[in-house]
């Protein structure tokens, strides 16, 4: 296996030039410090070390260069200019609080969105720089949601992870950006997908079918051919880090110091990067609130706010700080004392031994964001909180990622003031008991889920999907392969052709009605008929009017309503034995509350069977539906002879005296093939290929598990093999080489 390619706009390192000399410090922020913490394997990282290229000069890039490959680190360079379009504008004005949930911070502005283009690009150049084939690729977060797909056109079969740190917003909040369609079809290029909760795959998949049309199953999308998959892998962090920090001398002596200055005084600490999302100032404000309605812990209690220096070029972050710093200034000042500060400030990011010496002293942990992706802070400081005291409460807010995990702390909505207020004191009361009982409960799943099993499930996922690929990959119908086909039909004297019609002779339409034969459809199936060692077989979902109404004037069979019917080539058709249809009239109304209650969806009745469309409604909406219907109809048709299938944006109930299979085995048997050809495109055609012999040619359109022994992609490349075959197309002129296996 190769190395490991991390690739983030921000390194672990962040460089600075200070009085002419370099600095290295330990970059802010989750993903830095999360990944940070993972093993180092045979990897490298790929990253911005936050300088300009204007302030570093030759003599500064080389000894950068040299400082960072100690670390494992490569250097790509950005300009003040990148920085200022990039950074500070796409990034951080447009991206950042539209994914927040923060339109009304957001500028579009076509120059910025062409300067992340520029920049993402830039990170191509650098990972085609080293990369090499047997290497993973893993990029992360908002600033580089176009590198995977660049990548890709570069790279066809590379193995392209991408992980989102931030929340991946609703539809409605996606669909306000003009580039939205680019940024999809950028994360698109890679093979998985990750995010940090489910909520956020959801809405990703959602706005993919919305925006881009692309449907997924069970989290597996289909992108040119290309199975994709996308999941949630909930970022943890290294749980005995933490737990064990205090085991370090050099923290324990920083936590004697802690608690010598504040005495008995409890300790409610609040940390964050100084940011709009973290909801500093509804703290703040839920704290002063506190303080009027307990008097009694005035003097008794003390808010430690840790702000770390963020995007500091951006305007709303230094109107935030501005803000912050005037409201703490104005609680201190109504209720302080001489020998009391209510709220003692720091706008500094902090080591981590008093980082953690000051999580294991407080009381309290008030993380509040209005909308956070994860959140580590809060799991690193349930972390601490082990033996000999597991005392401490965690308020949450329902916002943060983490809050899927961490249920046993006070959740509260960051935006009801009374609820933090109570929390708060709910906190400084609880009993200490409870207190260890519930960071025992949050541990536990902490301690399973660190950050090294989430960065290991995230791989494990990637090389499954890859070996999905490969699969696929190796049931692609070769040159050879074809040439056999080919050949055999051309030396076969009796030829079975079983073909179904819709997604497989013929795209999928809105309406149903609109898939009538095209022009050379009809040509290829009249060719196709007119060879007399060939007998042709449409076996197909459709009622029997509607096939005789497109195909009834060729010289073919046909097979109606999924066996149901058959027409024998001319001949009449004729009704399979056992069929009933009296079932309808207790089917049929619980459709139609169906169709009531879900907009332009509506029902098809056939001679056997009724079928719920709902390909023209809302897609959310149709899903939930079907599987209701689902549900509604499986109950009430217990004890009937019927069947219950869900196909392409439809939902069938049929009586099930017969099949596609059962139909097809009447030609199967009815003589001596010397070859058998069968196509089809979902559930219902898998019939037909489970009673096919060994050594016929079957082919599945689409991707996805199937007996049949080959895959072709689409209808088209079906319809190329077919004209292969009649000779309408050449071997040379048939671009197809996608079908597969
Ligand atoms: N952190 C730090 N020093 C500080 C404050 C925070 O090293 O003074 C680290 C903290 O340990 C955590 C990260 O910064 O790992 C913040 O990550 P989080 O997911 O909470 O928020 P983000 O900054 O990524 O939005
Ligand atoms: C969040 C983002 C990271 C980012 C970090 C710090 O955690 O998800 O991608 O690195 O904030 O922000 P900065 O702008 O300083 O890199």
């Amino acid at each position: 296996m190769g190395r490991l390619l991390i690739v983030s706009n921000r390194l672990p390192v962040t460089v600075s030039k200070r009085s002419g000399n370099l600095h290295y410090d330990r970059s802010v922020g989750g993903l830095a410090t999360g990944m940070a913490s993972l093993e180092h394997g045979d990897q490298l990282w790929i990253g911005w070390p936050g300088l300009s290229s204007e302030k570093t000069n030759t003599k500064d890039c080389q000894k950068i260069k040299t400082h960072l490959k100690k670390e494992g680190c490569v250097p790509v360079s950005l300009s003040s200019g990148d920085i200022r379009d990039y950074y500070y504008g796409f990034c951080n004005k447009t991206i950042w609080p539209l994914f927040h949930y923060f339109p009304s911070y957001c500028i579009y502005e076509p120059k910025l969105w062409q300067r992340y283009k520029r920049v993402n690009e830039r990170f191509c150049e650098a990972v085609l720089d080293i990369a090499e084939p047997e290497d993973r690729i893993w990029v992360h977060d908002y600033q580089l949601m176009l590198l995977p797909q660049m990548l890709r056109k570069h790279l066809p079969e590379a193995t392209i992870g991408y992980f989102l740190h931030i929340p991946f917003p609703s539809f409605e909040l996606l669909r306000l950006l003009p580039w939205r369609m680019e940024i999809l079809q950028g994360l698109l290029g890679a093979d998985l997908i990750g995010f940090h909760e489910y909520d956020y795959v959801r809405h990703f998949c959602s706005s993919v079918h919305r925006i881009a049309g692309v449907e997924h199953t069970l989290g597996t999308l289909t992108v040119e051919d290309r199975p994709v998959r996308v999941d949630a892998f909930p970022m943890g962090i290294d749980f005995e880090k933490y737990a064990h920090a205090r085991e370090d001398a050099k923290v324990q002596a920083k936590i004697d110091s802690l608690v010598r200055k504040m005495g008995r005084r409890r300790i409610i600490v609040s940390i964050d990067r100084l940011d709009y999302t973290k909801g500093i100032l509804h703290r703040l404000e839920a704290f002063d609130w506190f303080l009027t309605r307990y008097p009694k812990y005035r003097g008794k209690v003390c808010l430690v706010i840790v702000a770390v220096p963020s995007r500091t070029r951006v305007e709303s972050y230094v109107d935030l700080r501005r803000q912050i710093e005037h409201l703490v200034g104005r609680i201190n000042g109504a209720y302080g004392t001489m020998d009391w500060m209510p709220i003692s400030y720091m706008y500094r990011s902090l080591p981590f031994d008093e980082l953690v010496a000051l999580y294991n002293v407080a009381d309290v942990a008030l993380i509040t964001p209005l909308r956070d992706g994860m959140n580590l802070v809060a799991k690193e400081y349930v972390a601490t909180k082990v033996d000999p005291d597991r005392h401490g409460v965690l308020i949450l807010s329902e916002m943060a990622g983490a809050a899927c995990e961490l249920s046993e702390a006070l959740v509260i909505n960051p935006h009801h003031k009374e609820s933090i207020v109570e929390a708060i004191h709910q906190a400084l009361e609880m009993d200490p008991e409870e207190q260890c009982s519930r960071n025992q409960r949050m541990q536990q799943r902490l301690s399973r889920y660190t950050v090294q099993r989430w960065a290991r499930d995230f791989m494990d996922s990637l090389e499954q999907i890859k070996a999905q690929q490969q699969k696929l990959a190796s049931r692609k119908i070769t040159h050879s392969i074809r040439a056999h086909l080919v050949e055999s039909y051309r030396q076969a004297q009796r030829r079975l052709l079983l073909l179904d019609y819709d997604g497989t002779l013929m795209r999928f339409f809105t309406q149903p009605e609109h898939a009538r034969p095209d022009a050379e459809l009809l040509t290829l199936l009249t060719k196709l008929c007119s060879d007399e060692k060939n007998e042709v077989v449409i076996i197909s979902g459709r009622d029997k009017e509607t096939l005789t109404n497109w195909l009834g004037n060729l010289d073919l069979n046909m097979v109606a309503e999924h066996g149901n019917w058959i027409r024998r080539r001319r001949e009449q058709w004729q009704c399979v034995e056992g069929m009933v249809h009296d079932w309808k009239i207790i089917v049929r109304p619980i459709m139609e509350l169906y169709v009531d209650r879900t907009p332009g969806s509506f029902i098809e009745e056939k001679d056997f069977s009724l079928v719920w469309h709902c390909r023209r409604s809302e897609p959310d909406l149709a899903r939930l539906r079907t599987h209701e219907l689902r549900d509604a109809v499986v109950h009430l048709t217990e004890n009937l002879n019927l069947g219950v299938f869900e196909g392409s944006k439809i939902l069938e109930v049929k009586s099930i005296a017969s099949n596609k299979g059962t139909a097809a085995e009447r030609w199967l048997h009815q003589e001596h093939w010397d070859l058998i050809l069968a196509a089809g495109d979902d559930y219902t055609d898998e019939d037909t290929f489970a009673v096919l012999p060994e050594d016929a040619f079957s082919i599945k359109i689409g991707q996805g598990g199937s007996r049949a022994r080959y895959n072709a992609d689409t209808v088209s490349t079906m319809r190329s093999l077919l004209g292969l075959l009649t000779g309408a197309v050449s071997e040379q002129h048939d671009t197809s080489t996608t079908c597969s296996v």
